[in-house]
Protein backbone atom coordinates (compact mmCIF):
# COMPACT_ATOMS: atom_id res chain seq x y z
CA UNK A 1 0.00 0.00 0.00
CA UNK A 2 3.09 2.34 0.83
CA UNK A 3 4.62 1.64 -2.58
CA UNK A 4 1.43 2.60 -4.57
CA UNK A 5 1.49 5.65 -2.80
CA UNK A 6 4.83 6.50 -3.39
CA UNK A 7 4.86 5.36 -7.10
CA UNK A 8 1.15 7.92 -6.91
CA UNK A 9 3.15 10.69 -5.45
CA UNK A 10 5.96 10.06 -7.91
CA UNK A 11 3.43 10.50 -10.89
CA UNK A 12 2.38 13.15 -9.63
CA UNK A 13 5.40 15.21 -9.33
CA UNK A 14 6.53 14.21 -12.70
CA UNK A 15 3.23 15.61 -14.02
CA UNK A 16 3.53 18.62 -12.40
CA UNK A 17 7.04 19.12 -13.65
CA UNK A 18 5.97 18.97 -16.73
CA UNK A 19 2.96 20.79 -16.99
CA UNK A 20 4.62 23.84 -15.57
CA UNK A 21 8.89 24.16 -16.41
CA UNK A 22 9.07 24.35 -20.19
CA UNK A 23 5.48 26.71 -20.39
CA UNK A 24 7.00 29.35 -18.66
CA UNK A 25 10.59 29.09 -20.61
CA UNK A 26 8.35 30.01 -23.78
CA UNK A 27 8.87 33.38 -24.81
CA UNK A 28 6.14 35.54 -24.78
CA UNK A 29 6.08 38.62 -27.14
CA UNK A 30 4.76 42.16 -26.75
CA UNK A 31 3.82 42.04 -30.29
CA UNK A 32 -0.30 41.08 -30.74
CA UNK A 33 0.01 39.30 -33.58
CA UNK A 34 2.71 36.69 -32.12
CA UNK A 35 0.33 36.66 -28.87
CA UNK A 36 -2.31 35.81 -30.66
CA UNK A 37 -0.32 33.14 -32.32
CA UNK A 38 0.75 32.21 -28.85
CA UNK A 39 -3.09 31.14 -27.85
CA UNK A 40 -3.16 28.97 -30.78
CA UNK A 41 -0.26 27.39 -30.46
CA UNK A 42 -0.59 26.76 -26.33
CA UNK A 43 -4.13 24.72 -27.20
CA UNK A 44 -3.21 23.01 -30.28
CA UNK A 45 0.02 23.06 -31.69
CA UNK A 46 2.14 22.40 -28.22
CA UNK A 47 0.44 19.00 -27.78
CA UNK A 48 3.10 17.83 -30.53
CA UNK A 49 5.88 20.39 -30.52
CA UNK A 50 6.33 21.37 -27.17
CA UNK A 51 8.32 18.04 -26.73
CA UNK A 52 8.57 16.91 -30.18
CA UNK A 53 6.17 13.85 -30.08
CA UNK A 54 5.98 11.18 -33.07
CA UNK A 55 8.74 13.20 -34.89
CA UNK A 56 7.38 16.65 -34.95
CA UNK A 57 10.45 19.01 -34.60
CA UNK A 58 10.01 20.61 -30.96
CA UNK A 59 10.28 24.52 -30.10
CA UNK A 60 13.40 24.03 -28.20
CA UNK A 61 14.64 22.40 -31.31
CA UNK A 62 16.81 25.23 -33.38
CA UNK A 63 18.70 22.52 -35.53
CA UNK A 64 15.55 20.80 -37.04
CA UNK A 65 13.79 24.40 -37.53
CA UNK A 66 16.86 25.82 -38.93
CA UNK A 67 16.66 22.72 -41.60
CA UNK A 68 13.18 23.62 -42.05
CA UNK A 69 13.45 27.24 -42.64
CA UNK A 70 15.34 26.56 -45.59
CA UNK A 71 12.59 25.64 -47.53
CA UNK A 72 11.00 29.15 -47.12
CA UNK A 73 8.31 30.26 -44.42
CA UNK A 74 5.62 30.01 -47.22
CA UNK A 75 6.22 26.06 -47.36
CA UNK A 76 6.18 25.90 -43.91
CA UNK A 77 2.49 27.72 -43.83
CA UNK A 78 1.06 25.46 -46.38
CA UNK A 79 2.31 22.22 -44.51
CA UNK A 80 0.71 23.47 -41.02
CA UNK A 81 -2.01 24.38 -43.11
CA UNK A 82 -2.45 21.11 -45.89
CA UNK A 83 -0.85 18.55 -43.44
CA UNK A 84 1.77 16.68 -43.95
CA UNK A 85 1.00 13.31 -45.28
CA UNK A 86 2.88 9.78 -45.19
CA UNK A 87 2.46 6.25 -46.54
CA UNK A 88 0.69 5.33 -43.67
CA UNK A 89 -1.19 8.28 -42.77
CA UNK A 90 -1.09 12.12 -41.65
CA UNK A 91 2.07 13.04 -39.78
CA UNK A 92 0.67 15.83 -38.46
CA UNK A 93 -2.74 16.63 -39.75
CA UNK A 94 -4.04 19.56 -41.21
CA UNK A 95 -4.25 22.40 -39.53
CA UNK A 96 -2.77 20.13 -36.24
CA UNK A 97 -6.09 17.86 -36.62
CA UNK A 98 -8.23 21.55 -35.80
CA UNK A 99 -10.36 22.20 -39.01
CA UNK A 100 -12.13 25.34 -37.01
CA UNK A 101 -8.53 27.08 -36.77
CA UNK A 102 -8.99 29.94 -39.51
CA UNK A 103 -5.89 29.81 -42.31
CA UNK A 104 -4.31 33.10 -40.39
CA UNK A 105 -4.52 31.77 -36.97
CA UNK A 106 -2.56 28.45 -38.14
CA UNK A 107 -0.16 30.99 -39.38
CA UNK A 108 0.22 33.26 -36.64
CA UNK A 109 0.83 29.83 -34.52
CA UNK A 110 3.66 29.03 -37.12
CA UNK A 111 5.14 32.96 -36.80
CA UNK A 112 4.91 32.36 -32.74
CA UNK A 113 6.60 28.95 -33.04
CA UNK A 114 9.81 30.55 -35.76
CA UNK A 115 9.86 33.88 -33.31
CA UNK A 116 10.08 32.02 -30.19
CA UNK A 117 12.64 29.35 -31.60
CA UNK A 118 15.15 32.22 -32.64
CA UNK A 119 14.08 33.91 -29.19
CA UNK A 120 15.45 30.66 -27.92
CA UNK A 121 18.66 30.36 -29.88
CA UNK A 122 19.65 33.87 -28.96
CA UNK A 123 19.15 33.33 -25.06
CA UNK A 124 21.28 29.70 -25.57
CA UNK A 125 23.85 32.61 -26.71
CA UNK A 126 26.59 32.80 -24.70
C1 LIG B 1 -0.64 15.65 -33.81
C2 LIG B 1 0.63 16.27 -33.65
C3 LIG B 1 0.83 17.64 -34.23
C4 LIG B 1 0.11 18.78 -33.99
C5 LIG B 1 -1.11 18.94 -33.06
C6 LIG B 1 0.73 19.83 -34.74
N1 LIG B 1 1.81 19.35 -35.43
FE1 LIG B 1 3.05 20.42 -36.64
N2 LIG B 1 4.10 18.73 -37.05
C7 LIG B 1 3.85 17.48 -36.52
C8 LIG B 1 4.82 16.53 -37.08
C9 LIG B 1 4.88 15.04 -36.73
C10 LIG B 1 5.63 17.26 -37.95
C11 LIG B 1 6.78 16.72 -38.80
C12 LIG B 1 6.18 16.12 -40.03
C13 LIG B 1 7.18 15.57 -41.00
O1 LIG B 1 8.13 16.29 -41.36
O2 LIG B 1 7.00 14.45 -41.44
C14 LIG B 1 5.17 18.64 -37.91
C15 LIG B 1 5.74 19.68 -38.65
C16 LIG B 1 5.33 20.99 -38.59
C17 LIG B 1 5.93 22.08 -39.34
C18 LIG B 1 7.10 21.98 -40.31
C19 LIG B 1 6.54 21.74 -41.69
C20 LIG B 1 7.57 21.60 -42.77
O3 LIG B 1 7.21 21.78 -43.95
O4 LIG B 1 8.74 21.33 -42.49
C21 LIG B 1 5.24 23.22 -39.02
C22 LIG B 1 5.48 24.61 -39.55
C23 LIG B 1 4.21 22.84 -38.09
N3 LIG B 1 4.29 21.49 -37.84
C24 LIG B 1 3.30 23.71 -37.54
C25 LIG B 1 2.27 23.35 -36.70
C26 LIG B 1 1.28 24.28 -36.19
C27 LIG B 1 1.26 25.77 -36.47
C28 LIG B 1 0.44 23.56 -35.40
C29 LIG B 1 -0.77 24.06 -34.65
C30 LIG B 1 -1.79 24.73 -35.42
C31 LIG B 1 0.89 22.17 -35.43
N4 LIG B 1 2.01 22.10 -36.23
C32 LIG B 1 0.28 21.14 -34.74
C33 LIG B 1 2.87 17.14 -35.63
C34 LIG B 1 1.91 18.02 -35.14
Amino acid sequence: MQRLLVVVLSLLFLAGCEGKAPQSELPIFDDPQLSLGMNTWMQVCRNCHLTGVAGAPAIHDANAWQARMKSGREKLYKSALNGIATDSGWSMPPKGGMQQLSDQQVKLAVDYMLAAQQQLITEQRP
